[in-house]
């Protein structure tokens, strides 16, 4: 029998797809499901309300280690997040301004550190589809199959840009290019645990292929890993 729960990890950069990717092979195998994107999201609006500023990082990272968060899962509806008793409405907590907000925070190293184990704790039977920046490379090193996705920085504003009209917020897409290009270099610039592929990841380019191709190129791979 195996010790621990087998995981795959779905690293990128924003707006490649990885979120919606990862969430359809998590239903498909019946697997759990973390979007640390989420957590880095929730931490930002709640230091927010507690008027915890970005330079506090003893603050914040006290905040990470006890914040009350909740996902709760739903048959046929999206994911019911609660922070600290409220329920967090979608469009707030994947909003760029948030998103910006999270890749500030996320920059220190300590708030890194408070959310470590809270991560690896979703690593339960039968398994764990892991997304984020570095799934890969820092959380779960010893994953049993790893991928990163890319794609151009217009090609992922259009993308981002079609998202965000689903959800009733509006946005430009040159000032979303200018977001997601910012996002991107604060993400991979940072020293610890940055946006990076790990050595051993499959490299995905997302460019020219739909939502349904990725999702079949990497069922394709757990297959011949798994024999699923
Ligand atoms: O995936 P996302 O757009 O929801 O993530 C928001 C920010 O959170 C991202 O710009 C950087 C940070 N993040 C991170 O540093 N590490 C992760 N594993 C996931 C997200």
């Amino acid at each position: 029998m195996r010790a621990v729960a087998p995981v795959i990890t779905i690293d990128g950069s924003s707006a490649t797809g990885k979120g919606t990717i990862s969430e359809i092979i998590a239903k498909q195998l019946g697997w759990k499901l973390l979007e640390s994107g989420a957590l880095y999201r929730l931490l930002a609006l709640a230091a927010n309300k507690h008027h915890i500023l970005s330079d506090d990082a003893t603050g914040l990272a006290t905040l990470a280690e006890h914040l009350e968060i909740q996902f709760i899962a739903q048959e046929n509806a999206p994911t019911r997040i609660i922070l600290e008793k409220d329920e967090v409405a979608p469009a707030h907590l994947f909003n760029e301004s948030t998103g910006k907000a999270a890749s500030i925070i996320a920059a220190i190293p300590a708030v890194r550190k408070a959310l470590l184990s809270r991560q690896r704790a979703f690593r339960v039977p039968p398994g764990l589809i892991a997304e984020g920046r570095d799934m890969g490379t820092a959380i779960f090193p010893d994953a049993e199959l790893k991928f990163f996705l890319t794609a151009s920085l217009s090609e992922r504003a259009k993308r981002r840009l079609n998202q965000l009209k689903e959800r009733g917020v509006h946005a430009t897409l040159s000032a979303l290019m200018v977001e997601l290009r910012e996002r991107d270099e604060r993400d991979e610039a940072r020293a610890a645990s940055p946006l990076k592929k790990a050595h051993d990841a499959i490299l995905i380019d997302t460019d020219h292929l739909t939502i349904v191709a990725v999702v079949a190129r990497i069922l394709n791979e757990i297959k011949n890993k798994f024999e699923v």
